[in-house]
């Protein structure tokens, strides 16, 4: 499997129910290493810009809202497989759906607040890590 690098979003909703360190331990026991990582209290237009492509679904304002809603903890997780290896750990997108002890089915209360982020591709990684960190932020460790 070959080294690769994700976006992770603690969202507002994980942050504000204080597991930001037992999410983090699930990275770590996975493998993953946190390479970047910052909290931030995302404005509507930064959050806009992140989810850019899902502009037009009917849940748009509602993700943005939320996303807006109080402080994120944004990181760059690496290690082998790291995109799918993280999306494994967080479950399916609606917490209802999500396999017992993942990230969501632990943590997510609804589909609108579930917790945590991923990138979905490689290349979305990619995009997603240099939307929030410059190249010189992010650490080989
Ligand atoms: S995914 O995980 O990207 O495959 O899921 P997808 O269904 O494409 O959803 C994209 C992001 O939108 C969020 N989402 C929602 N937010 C609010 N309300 C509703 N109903 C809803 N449905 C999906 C979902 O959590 C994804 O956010 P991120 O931050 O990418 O996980």
């Amino acid at each position: 499997m070959a080294l690769e690098r994700t976006l992770s979003i603690i969202k507002p909703d994980a942050v504000a129910k204080n597991v930001v360190g037992e999410i983090y331990s699930r990275f770590e026991k996975a493998g993953l290493k946190v390479v970047a990582a910052k909290m931030k209290h995302l404005s509507k237009q930064e959050a806009e810009g992140f989810y850019a492509v899902h502009r037009e679904r009917p849940f748009f304002s509602a993700l943005v809202n939320f996303m807006s809603s109080g402080p994120v903890m944004i990181q760059a997780l690496e290690g082998e497989g790291a995109v799918l290896k993280n999306r494994d750990l967080m479950g399916a997108t609606n917490p209802k759906d999500a396999a017992p002890g993942t990230i969501r089915a632990d943590f997510a209360d609804s589909i609108d607040a579930n917790a945590v982020h991923g990138s979905d591709s490689l290349e979305n990684a990619a995009i997603e890590i240099a939307y929030f960190f410059p190249a010189t932020d992010v650490y080989t460790r």
